[in-house]
């Protein structure tokens, strides 16, 4: 009997050493792993100024000709005319999910008040069409885009007005769509939107100071950023305790905050580096981890920006503290940093002074692909499962760009895209292996998008959009094919030497 069970377990064992060599499949992750693709409102749905929607704060900006080409969202993939297209295309590639966002002015044109009938029409339609397919929805409250008329009356982010009006807002969409919508997320990515829009001031509103950010009119590097973070963390503490309140024991959806995850590495071996980057992963991850597991900032970040980070109450803290379901992540890529030697003084500093890091992009991750760094995914959900009691975690974003010499040019073969999303599911597969808390995998992004800075030259979709006729013509890349096949039981090429590497590390 002994013999018995000791050969039953070296088979055991060597077919669990087997899976990690053999091809993988959908079915290797547990049961209910959700795997989709998504995209955001602005980016997405054009028609702009159709049926009672009112300029958010990146109309504003685009219409300036801020963004590369000085291309603008009026148009974009047109979603707004096309979802039904869309949501067959998901239904034909298998997706589990789509996640997507509401335009806040769309839904409520002023910001506040009046819910405009025609917003709610069309995010009802896209919700049944979406049940109707059998594709479960996954619903960004906030993705950036702030009514523009909340900037104007009281500079948006930076006034607590803030946090009742999107608490309204919040609960205009669970009172209508809650019924079906089980996936909610507050804000997107609030660790990036801050330090874009109030400390280098090159995303919308643009605020900035000296020396920081360029070209801003008005702003204050030194405290806005944290400030704006503040309003948001607080915004979303709101939230989620109304949807419990309330909503949750009926509607029995889930909640959670989504962040960007970049990964930051020391750019040497020496000591000081390694320091940076611990301090750049508490100011990028921790600034929203920590208050939302621990009930405060990081240690790091009150000692280091002193007076100008806001204090929480009691109360606050205990709102914060597990406001989540899940977090989302949204991972592209790794950062490799270095310590900041320069002196400023105290009330002077930015947030990356503050860090006293300055990260910039590695040269050379692998022959190739810039951004190819799977390893850094591996490492970020370590960080997550070792620092902050290993949450259930969403990749609400992953994906990979290449750029077209001729905006919305149509491209076919993406074998580099394929390949780029191989890799990460194979990290990500091997990081629950090592006990990794991952319930959800979505691919950026459905299809080609408005992306934000960089217009209709850089291309992330799956599928891709004729951006130059007036159809708005849809196609499946290799890599949606590709995807689809994974979907429905497909094996992915078999885990690679540098997967393999990593996890032996
Ligand atoms: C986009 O829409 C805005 C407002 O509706 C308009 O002022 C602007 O001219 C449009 N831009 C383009 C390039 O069509
Ligand atoms: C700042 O303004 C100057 C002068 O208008 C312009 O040349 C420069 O490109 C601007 N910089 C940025 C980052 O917008
Ligand atoms: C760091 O040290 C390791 C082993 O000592 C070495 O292989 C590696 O090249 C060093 N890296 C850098 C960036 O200096
Ligand atoms: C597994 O966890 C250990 C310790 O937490 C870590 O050193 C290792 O890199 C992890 N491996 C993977 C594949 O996540």
């Amino acid at each position: 009997m002994v013999i018995m069970a000791l050969l039953l377990i070296f088979l055991l064992c060597l077919s669990t050493s087997l899976r990690d060599t053999a091809a993988l499949t959908r079915h290797d992750f547990p049961k209910g792993f959700i795997f989709g693709a998504g995209t955001s409102a602005f980016q997405v749905e054009g028609a702009t100024d159709e049926d009672g929607r009112k300029p958010s704060i990146w109309d504003t900006f685009t219409n300036q000709g801020y963004s590369f080409d000085k291309a603008t969202a009026n148009v974009s993939a047109d979603q707004y005319h096309h979802y039904k297209d869309d949501v067959k295309l998901m239904r034909d590639m298998g997706l589990d999910a789509y996640r997507f966002s509401i335009a806040w002015s769309r839904l409520i044109p002023d910001g506040r008040g009046e819910i405009n009938p025609k917003g709610l029409e069309y995010y009802n339609n896209l919700i049944d069409e979406l049940i109707r397919q059998g594709i479960q929805p996954h619903v960004t409250i906030y993705h950036f885009d702030l009514p523009q008329s909340l900037q104007d009356e009281y500079d948006g982010l930076l006034s607590p007005r803030f946090i009742e009006d999107y608490t309204a807002y919040a609960e205009a969409c669970f009172k209508s769509f809650g019924d079906r919508v089980k996936y909610w997320v507050t804000i997107n990515e609030p660790n990036i939107d801050t330090i874009g829009g109030f400390d280098t001031g090159t995303l919308p509103p643009q605020r900035c100071s000296y020396p920081f950010g360029v070209n801003c009119t008005v702003g204050d590097s030194t405290t806005e950023p944290y400030l704006a973070a503040h309003h948001l963390l607080l915004a979303h503490a709101s939230a989620v305790s109304l949807y419990r309140d309330k909503y949750q024991a009926t509607q029995r959806g889930q909640i959670g905050i989504t962040l960007l995850g970049w990964w930051h590495e020391p750019a040497t071996n020496s000591s000081q580096d390694a320091a940076a980057a611990t301090r750049m992963n508490d100011f990028h991850i921790g600034w929203f981890m920590h208050p939302l597991v621990h009930g405060d900032y990081p240690t790091v970040m009150r000692s280091r920006v002193g007076a100008r980070l806001p204090g929480l109450t009691a109360e606050q803290s205990k709102n914060l503290v597990r406001s989540f379901d899940f977090i989302g992540f949204n991972h592209y890529i790794v950062l490799q940093v270095q310590a900041d030697k320069r002196e400023f003084s105290q009330m002077q500093r930015d947030y990356y002074a503050d860090a006293a890091a300055i990260p910039s992009q590695f040269e050379h991750i692998r022959e190739g692909h810039l951004d190819d760094a799977p390893w850094a995914l591996g490492k970020l959900l370590d960080h997550l499962r070792l620092l902050y009691g290993n949450p259930p975690i969403m990749i609400h974003e992953n994906g990979f760009s290449d750029t077209s010499e001729v905006p919305g040019k149509i491209e076919y073969d993406d074998d580099d895209r394929s390949e780029f999303l191989q890799d990460y599911i194979e990290v990500l597969y091997l990081s629950m292996q090592n006990g990794s808390n991952v319930r959800g995998y979505f691919v950026w992004s459905f299809l080609d998008v408005f992306e934000f800075l960089f217009g209709y030259r850089s291309r992330f979709g799956l599928c891709g959009v004729d951006m130059n006729v007036e159809g708005r013509t849809r196609y499946m890349r290799k890599s949606a094919h590709w995807y689809s096949g994974f979907l429905n039981g497909g094996e992915l090429r078999p885990v690679s030497p540098s997967a393999k590497a990593y996890s032996a590390a």
